[in-house]
C-alpha cells in the first residue's frame, strides 16, 4: 500500500465516522481521535520530520489537505447536530400560547387594587389622567394652599399625624387627604387639567369603619368654562359606571369644604342587598363623595388667575366604595394579612377591569 492510498483509506474512514456521529460528545471524541495531540492525523504529521525531502513534499500538503477537509466536515456535522438538538428542545419545551390560562389557586388582587383599577378605567374613558403625590406632605400643600386658614379648627378635624420637625420648622404631616395632589398638579402643569389622584391617606382614627391609613381618590378639572353642570354630569356618569347600572338618582346636598365654593356632598338612592348595595333603586340615600367648584383662593395659590380659570374637584374613599360595591361589612380586615379574607374577596389578576367586558 502506498502512503497516499493509506491516507485515502484513513480519510474515507474518518469521514464516514464523522457523518455517522449521533451527538456532539461522539463528534468531539472523533475530533480528538483524529486531530487531537495524539490523534491519528497528528501522529502522521509528526512523522514528516523523519521523511526524505521528496517524500515530505508530497505528504506535507496531502496531510494538511486532509486536516482541512476533516475540520470542514467536523464543523458541518457539528452545525447539523446543534440544529437537531435545538429543534428537539423546541419541540419538547413548546408552549401552546393559544390555550386558555389556568387560574392559579394562589394570589389575588386586593379589593382596593381592584377598585383603584376600576376608577382609573372609568375616568380614563372620560379623559382624566392619573396623578400622584407624596404620602409625607408639607403643611402648605395639605392645608394652606387648600384654603385652610392658619389655626382653623378644620385642621383639627382631620386628626392629623404630624412628623417630628427640627426646631423652628413647620412639621410635615402624613397627608390627611389626596387633595394636596390638586395643588401639585396645578403648580406643575398648565390648564386644561383633568386628573384623578388615587392614593393612601392617614388620620388618627380606628374603629369598624375607620383605619389610620385608608385610600382616597381625588378628582380635579380646571378649564376656562367649567361649571356645576359639568361636575354633576361627570359624577353621575361615574356612579353609573362604577355601580354598573343605568339608573342613578343623585342629590347634591350643600356642605362645607375650605377648598371648594360652593361645596356639596353627593348622595345616591340605594337599597341594601346583603352587605352590598344596589344603587338606583330603594328608598334610602347614601353619601358617597364630597365635591364642589374649586375655591378662587386655591386657584390663586397655584399661580393661576381665578377670573380666567375655574374648575371642579371631588374626593371619595376608595375602601368605602369597595365595601359598598363588594359587600364587606368591616374595614379592618382590609389591612390585616389574612389570606382567607383575601381569597374570599380578592379578584383574579388575570381579569383586567375594562368598560367593554365589565369592570368586575
Ligand atoms: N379632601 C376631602 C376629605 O378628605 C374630600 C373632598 C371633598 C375632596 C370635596 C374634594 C372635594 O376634592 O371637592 O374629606
Amino acid at each position: 500500500m502506498t502512503a497516499s492510498s493509506d491516507l485515502d483509506a484513513l480519510e474515507a474512514r474518518l469521514s464516514a465516522d464523522i457523518e455517522a456521529a449521533q451527538d456532539l460528545a461522539a463528534l468531539d471524541a472523533l475530533r480528538v481521535g483524529a486531530l487531537g495531540k495524539k490523534g491519528e492525523v497528528s501522529l502522521k504529521m509528526r512523522e514528516l520530520g523523519k521523511m526524505s525531502p521528496e517524500e515530505r513534499q508530497v505528504m506535507g500538503p496531502a496531510l494538511n489537505g486532509l486536516k482541512d477537509r476533516l475540520n470542514t466536515l467536523l464543523e458541518a456535522r457539528k452545525a447539523t447536530l446543534e440544529d437537531a438538538a435545538m429543534n428537539a428542545a423546541l419541540a419538547s419545551e413548546s408552549v401552546d400560547v393559544t390555550r386558555p390560562v389556568k387560574r392559579e389557586a394562589q394570589g389575588s388582587l386586593h379589593p382596593v387594587a381592584q377598585v383603584m383599577e376600576e376608577l382609573a378605567v372609568i375616568f380614563a374613558d372620560m379623559g382624566f389622567a392619573v396623578a400622584e403625590g407624596p404620602d409625607v406632605e408639607d403643611d402648605f400643600h395639605n392645608f394652606t394652599a387648600l384654603n385652610f386658614p392658619e389655626d382653623h379648627p378644620a385642621r383639627d378635624t382631620h386628626d392629623t399625624f404630624f412628623m417630628k420637625a427640627d426646631d423652628g420648622e413647620t412639621p410635615k404631616v402624613l397627608r390627611t387627604h389626596t387633595s394636596p395632589v390638586q395643588i401639585r398638579t396645578m403648580l406643575n402643569s398648565k390648564p386644561p387639567i383633568r386628573i384623578i389622584a388615587p392614593g393612601r391617606v392617614y388620620r388618627c382614627d380606628w374603629d369598624q369603619t375607620h383605619t389610620p391609613m385608608f385610600h382616597q381618590v381625588e378628582g380635579l378639572v380646571i378649564d376656562k368654562e367649567t361649571h356645576m353642570g359639568h361636575l354633576k354630569g361627570c359624577l353621575m356618569d361615574f356612579v353609573a359606571a362604577f355601580f354598573e347600572t343605568d339608573k342613578v338618582e343623585a342629590r347634591f346636598r350643600p356642605h362645607h369644604f375650605p377648598f371648594t365654593e360652593p361645596s356639596a356632598e353627593m348622595d345616591v338612592r340605594y337599597e341594601r342587598v346583603g352587605d352590598a348595595v344596589k344603587v338606583g333603586s330603594g328608598d334610602q340615600w347614601m353619601e358617597i363623595l364630597g365635591c364642589g367648584m374649586v375655591h378662587p383662593n386655591v386657584i390663586k395659590s397655584c399661580g393661576l388667575d381665578p377670573d380666567e380659570y375655574q374648575g371642579f374637584a371631588f374626593g371619595m374613599g376608595v375602601d368605602r366604595l369597595a365595601m359598598l360595591k363588594y359587600g364587606m361589612p368591616d374595614l379592618r380586615p382590609f389591612f390585616e394579612p389574612d389570606t382567607r379574607w383575601l381569597s374570599h374577596y380578592g379578584f383574579s389578576p388575570l381579569l383586567q377591569a375594562n368598560l367593554a367586558t365589565g369592570l368586575s
